[in-house]
């Protein structure tokens, strides 16, 4: 759910030039096309076009899943001064419809990556399966509908442990974690199962996601309320490519409704951001938005509709009795999350996707957590993209975040 703001910028955007009608023909692309797919070459990847450009050093990795998606990483050794890194490691989770551009479209010295790498950290970026630069798969293709057969279970269960895990044993050191927006949902089910603690040492979680019953974009709740991502699925549109044109022809449908005042679509969506500097909407179209498959949108509907916050239902007693031996999906249990593990929490009263109601429930989840371990950070006037892409996010958020790294 991470910067859907900015993705819906970005449809709207695309919805009102000629150029998003032009290309109005593909819809989804059921199959890969002539996609490049397995043969990632670090010379086209997020170091050449968004780093080096910035005159620091970045190199490119490769992380293999247990589940066989090959992901890219870049790693952002030293600062802008040349003087190697003498902080510890932290790795960077965007969000839905993102990927590790996120933390480097702003200039550096607004854009947490650079800001990180500035201050003495090594700098690691992670990419997650089936965004633009993590297209590989040890024996299926993006073409497969096999590829797309995931939801955010598995980015917590494989994506995340495994990225977490080759930073850990590159550098043999225990890292720091930021995520954005579904970045932090995905860690926070992994802490709430214990896993993660042996290679963390904290988390920052931007735009909380856990719960989500209290949603207040009323886009998305449409959108999950009318079971428009199960649609998809079962027409056999197993990617969901919010660059494709039927991602727009959705949005116009949603338009349409009453309680929808499209001419504002960005702040239906994610709630008005008070700091993302709309001239940069340019670059931000050159990198984003990216796929994610329809199942995970499925998985987060069902949240936003149910009040859940659980795993993937697969909608009847006998498939969930088979993948999980209960007729329910398990519970994520925020509580279980060990009450000495250090979290900082930013959260905006402006963000519609990471309502300031769903957080308040996790911070009671939280309750019992060591007070000197919980750091909640609540910024008035921030909405969900103002965490990644504000103007001022260096001083209202990324400098207490390391005030807090420095502390654990
Ligand atoms: C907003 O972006 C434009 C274009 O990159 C830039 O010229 C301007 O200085 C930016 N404003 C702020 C407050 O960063
Ligand atoms: C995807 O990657 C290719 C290089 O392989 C690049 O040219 C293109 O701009 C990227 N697209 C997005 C949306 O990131």
């Amino acid at each position: 759910m991470a910067s859907i703001s900015a993705t819906w910028i970005i449809l709207f955007l695309v919805l009102q030039t000629s150029s998003g009608f032009a290309a109005r023909t593909s819809l989804f692309q059921k199959n890969g096309g002539g996609r490049r797919v397995l043969s990632y070459n670090g010379a086209d990847g997020l170091c050449a076009s968004m780093v080096v450009a910035q005159g620091y050093q970045c190199e490119e990795h490769t992380v293999t899943t247990e589940d066989g998606y090959i992901l890219s990483m870049q790693r952002i050794p030293v600062g802008v001064s040349g003087n190697a890194a003498d902080k510890p490691p932290v790795l960077l989770q965007h969000g839905l419809f993102m990927d590790g551009g996120t933390w480097l479209l702003n200039p550096p010295d607004q854009s947490l990556a650079f800001i990180l790498a500035d201050n003495g950290y090594d700098v690691w970026i992670a990419n997650t399966r089936g965004t633009n630069y993590s297209l590989g798969h040890t024996s299926l293709s993006p073409s497969d509908s096999a590829y797309w057969e995931w939801s955010w279970d598995e980015l917590s269960s494989y994506d995340l442990p495994d990225s977490v895990q080759y930073v850990y044993k590159q550098t043999g050191q225990k890292l720091h974690y930021v995520g954005h927006s579904l970045g932090t949902l995905i860690a926070f089910a992994a802490l709430s199962q214990q896993r993660l603690l042996d290679m963390l040492r904290s988390t920052a979680l931007l735009s909380p996601i856990a719960h989500l019953a209290q949603i207040s974009s009323p886009i998305a709740r449409d959108a999950s309320d009318l079971f428009i991502a199960d649609d998809l699925y079962w027409l056999g549109l197993y990617e969901f490519s919010p660059r494709g044109n039927a991602a727009v022809v959705l949005l116009e449908d949603l338009c349409k409704m009453p309680d929808n005042d499209c001419s504002d679509l960005m702040s239906s969506f994610t709630g008005q951001n008070c700091c993302v500097n709309s001239s940069r909407t340019d670059n931000f179209l050159e990198h984003e938005p990216q796929s994610t498959s329809t199942k995970n949108l499925i998985h987060i509907s069902q949240m936003v509709r149910k009040g859940t916050l659980a795993k993937y239902d697969y909608g009847n007693e006998g498939d969930n009795m088979k993948n999980y031996g209960q007729t329910t999906p398990p519970n994520y249990d925020m509580t279980s999350i060990p009450n000495d593990f250090p979290l900082f929490l930013g959260y905006g009263g402006a963000d519609m996707l990471s309502d300031v109601n769903d957080v308040k429930v996790l911070l009671g989840d939280l309750q019992d957590h060591d007070s000197d371990k919980l750091v909640a950070q609540y910024i008035d006037d921030y909405a969900h993209a103002d965490f990644v892409f504000g103007v001022n996010a260096n001083q209202v958020v990324y400098t207490p975040l390391m005030a807090f790294f420095n502390l654990n």
